[in-house]
């Protein structure tokens, strides 16, 4: 263990891998960092301070020496791969931190893990923060979007140094306590999970242009550049231009038409989709983007149902209005999957009794994450106008958005649905959206089922209490027994 003189780091960074050492080399560029640097391996922590001797890292080689070089109170992000991995390391630094000392993980860690690490961890007086980081090696480098949990007390010291290290938008960091114990991954899970909707419904604009508008990816990518400069402009719709434009070295085709047609995922839009369904949120956005992952990696059923099929309809002719109808279907879709992401936000904070400031969330959404975009300044203006409404439909400017998109987003999902194009992320988004505009729904029906088959009961529109038809009797009604009235 180095001497204790040698405690001179105001952050140590635990875990070299590309985020990792990233993330302390953007901490060792700003202002009154000292930023001490481990990994279980040394190789990469020599080859870290080798290539950089500009960030001044105080390396160590044992986590012992690590510690002893973290200036009181220690505090310690760790940058190791979400599982097993992360347990291992914060055994090893409860074991050596002290009371008021902070550990920070920094991986995409199960919210509920984390609710458990920090009772634990807690017990011992030293502070657990579960951190959401976004924007991947870039902008772990550059400035991220951060999502810290834990309590307020290592908020204190942890805030200014993540302050230092977030994106900046209008003067202001990305990053804000979101909440205690797992509040900052809970918070990251949902973001990953509006990201692949997100994702998905871009990917469905882009099918719908390629395949019924007739357009090449070079031309799909310079429309997509062009929505970019409005009220679609964020990361995804940029990224998506330079990912349309790349022509593949090997074949001189486009790039996107030489990557194989089924997607991967690291898991976090399903961790998404399970929790919301706990949380008896509607999520259809994430879910479909979830499914259609999935769908696309089942080749083994994708070829022999493709081989029953003698005929697949035309491609439905379209008007010199389809690449507009494109465009609002995509933001009215958009608008729905944010909606939906919030709400999950909302009941998340109510179960596990989180305060989540909605605004600072979109807030910090607005840069540094892989959704960032200034439609983010539209939800925090929303939340600032009314931070009770029970859905962003309900605000005034996307409401408004919704309504001057609606045709245009029906003509798009009826004209997909003809000519055998899969929009299930435009398509779910519309059926939410007509389910919650519907003054009567045919869950009125399965009501009756249910209480058919299950007698699991039902209430009428016209008087109160809880009631039960003898469908196998007299098919008289009772009142159910504790009908509350
Ligand atoms: C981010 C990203 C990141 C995500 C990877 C893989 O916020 O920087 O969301 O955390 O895990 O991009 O995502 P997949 O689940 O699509 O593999």
């Amino acid at each position: 263990m180095a001497e204790t003189g040698a405690a001179q780091a105001n952050i140590g960074v635990v875990g070299l891998a590309v985020m990792g050492s990233n993330l302390a080399r953007n901490l060792a560029s700003r202002e009154g960092n000292t930023v001490a640097v481990y990994n279980r391996s040394p190789e990469r922590t020599r080859l870290l301070t080798t290539e950089h001797p500009e960030a001044g890292f105080v390396p160590s080689e044992t986590i012992e020496d690590f510690v002893a070089s973290l200036a009181r109170p220690r505090t310690a992000i760790i940058m190791v791969q979400a599982g097993k991995g992360t347990d291992a390391v914060i055994d090893q630094l409860t074991a050596l931190f002290e009371p008021g000392d902070i550990i920070v993980d920094g991986g995409n860690a199960d919210f509920h893990d984390t609710i458990r690490r920090e009772q634990t961890v807690r017990a011992t007086g030293v502070n657990f923060v579960g951190a959401g980081i976004s924007g991947g090696e870039e902008g772990a480098l550059k400035g991220p979007s951060i999502m810290p949990g834990g309590s307020v007390e290592a908020y204190k010291t942890l805030g200014p140094i993540l302050e230092s290290i977030a994106a900046v938008v209008d003067g202001v960091p990305c990053v804000t306590h979101v909440g205690t114990d797992g509040a900052g991954h809970f918070v990251k899970m949902i973001h990953n999970g509006i990201e692949y909707a997100d994702m998905q419904l871009i990917a469905e604009a882009y099918d719908l242009l390629r395949q019924v508008g007739g357009h090449s990816p070079a031309a799909i990518a310079d429309i997509f550049a062009e929505w970019n400069t409005g009220e679609l402009e964020s990361y995804l719709i940029e990224i998506t231009a330079e990912v349309l434009r790349q022509v593949d070295a090997k074949t001189g085709k486009p790039f996107v038409d030489i990557v194989l047609d089924e997607a991967g995922s690291k898991g976090t839009g399903v961790w998404t989709v399970q929790n919301a369904l706990d949380l008896g949120v509607p999520v259809g956005g994430i879910a479909e983007a979830v499914f259609a992952r999935a769908v696309s990696s089942h080749p083994e059923q994708r070829g022999p149902v493709r081989a029953t099929i003698t005929a697949r309809p035309e491609i439905a002719v379209v008007g010199h209005t389809f690449q507009d109808d494109v465009r609002a279907a995509l933001y009215a879709s958009k608008i729905v999957a944010y909606a939906q992401g919030f709400d999950a936000i909302i009941a998340g904070a109510e179960k596990y009794d989180w305060n989540i400031d909605k605004g600072a969330i979109a807030t910090i959404w607005r840069g540094g994450c892989i959704i960032r975009a200034q439609f983010l300044n539209r939800i925090k203006d929303a939340y600032a106008n009314d931070a009770t409404i029970t859905s962003l439909l309900v605000d005034p400017y996307f409401a408004q958005a919704v309504a001057d998109g609606e045709s245009a987003w029906r003509r798009i999902v009826s004209t997909a649905a003809l000519s055998g194009i899969p929009v299930p992320g435009f398509a779910s988004a519309l059926s939410y959206f007509d389910s919650l505009a519907s003054p009567r729904l045919p869950a009125a029906l399965v009501q009756g089922q249910r209480d058919f088959f299950g007698a699991h009961t039902y209430k009428r529109v016209d008087m109160p209490g809880t009631f039960h038809t003898l469908w196998s009797g007299d098919r008289t009604e009772i009142e159910s027994a504790g009908s509350s009235h």
